[in-house]
């Protein structure tokens, strides 16, 4: 794509960020971001829910509040028939009106394959937008929903994905990140991302390189999974996304002795591509405590301290 200059565009495509940012006058900065993708379960109106909670987050990962949304659909009204098409869309309504934005209007195409996402647009104040850079050594990295949705989707395709550990996953991609960036506003974060398509690892480089003069130290038993996505990892059911990603990172690794088939697995889990996972927050030590707190009062009961920044180059070192 054309690099686009211009003194009003504040975050643009030169940037690895969530969504773009256009100042409008000097209190006021317009967010935009699009988000959509082909059906990651099988209930319609949690498809819905999932593809609009999804296409919000990179408006929260800016630290802006959504205003509008606007449908993109993609669908086969002959074969799969109308009333298919009408759950999913409910589905995105209400979260769209649960995230207190409008659904303002939409484009439909017929297409063999089912898509559905939102182009998505807010407000911030020019001074409070946050982005992937601005980690600072001393800081903790907060994880605020459990890993887990690309292999857990993966198993469901196969129908092996043991029914509490579908309804769990489907509850946290349906949940929406404004608690999170509320309590992220709080305590005085500046560096954030949500955690996608590239895993946590792969957002998580990118916040990295990003910053300048950084490393991550990840605890890797304190990463939050769903239950059972192990297991369904250790039975193959790993996207090829998550391979890509790992590939991907693979000279930024230090692995400090965890070997073997234990670290394999932990690799993949943690490179798995997620739908509409959490955020990923630089909390100012002495706030962490504070941040986890407000965190599980919003009901985000997995969020967790999953690492710090210490200086560094840009390398994850795993302990
Ligand atoms: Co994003
Ligand atoms: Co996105
Ligand atoms: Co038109």
């Amino acid at each position: 794509m054309p690099l686009q200059k211009d003194e009003n565009l504040l975050v643009g495509t030169e940037f690895p960020d969530d969504a773009a940012v256009y100042r409008l006058n000097e209190e006021l900065a317009l967010i935009q971001t699009v988000d959509f993708f082909p059906p990651v379960v099988d209930d319609p109106f949690c498809y819905g829910q999932i593809a609009a909670a999804n296409a919000l987050s990179d408006v929260y990962a800016m630290g802006g509040k959504p205003l509008t949304a606007m449908n993109i659909v993609c669908f086969p009204c002959s074969k799969l028939g109308a009333e298919v098409l009408v759950e999913i869309l409910q589905g995105g309504a209400a979260k769209v009106a649960e995230a207190g934005a409008l659904l303002v209007g939409g484009h439909t195409i017929n297409d063999d394959e089912p898509k559905y996402g939102l182009a998505v647009t807010g407000v911030i104040a020019p001074g409070e937008i946050w982005t992937k850079g601005g980690a600072e050594p001393g800081e903790q990295l907060i994880l605020t929903k459990p890993l887990g949705s690309g292999i857990l989707t993966t198993a469901l395709k196969g129908e092996l994905v043991p029914e509490r550990s579908l309804a769990e996953i489907i509850h946290w991609m349906a949940t929406l990140n404004n608690g999170a960036a509320e309590v992220a506003r709080e305590v005085g974060v500046k560096a954030c991302t949500d955690i996608t398509g590239f895993g946590l690892l792969g957002h998580l480089y990118e916040m990295l390189a990003a910053s300048n003069g950084i490393d991550a130290v990840i605890t890797l038993e304190a990463v939050p999974l769903v239950a059972g996505v192990l297991e369904m990892a250790s039975l193959g059911l790993v996207p090829g996304g998550a391979r890509a990603n790992r590939d991907y990172l693979r000279d930024r690794f230090v692995l400090n002795g965890k070997t073997g088939e234990e670290r394999d697995l932990l690799l993949d889990v943690f490179c798995d591509p997620q739908t509409s996972g959490g955020l990923l927050l630089a909390v100012k030590k002495e706030r962490a405590g504070e941040a986890l707190l407000g965190l599980k009062e919003k009901g985000l009961s997995y969020a967790s301290v999953v690492g710090e920044i210490v200086p560094g180059k840009g390398n994850i070192i795993f302990q």
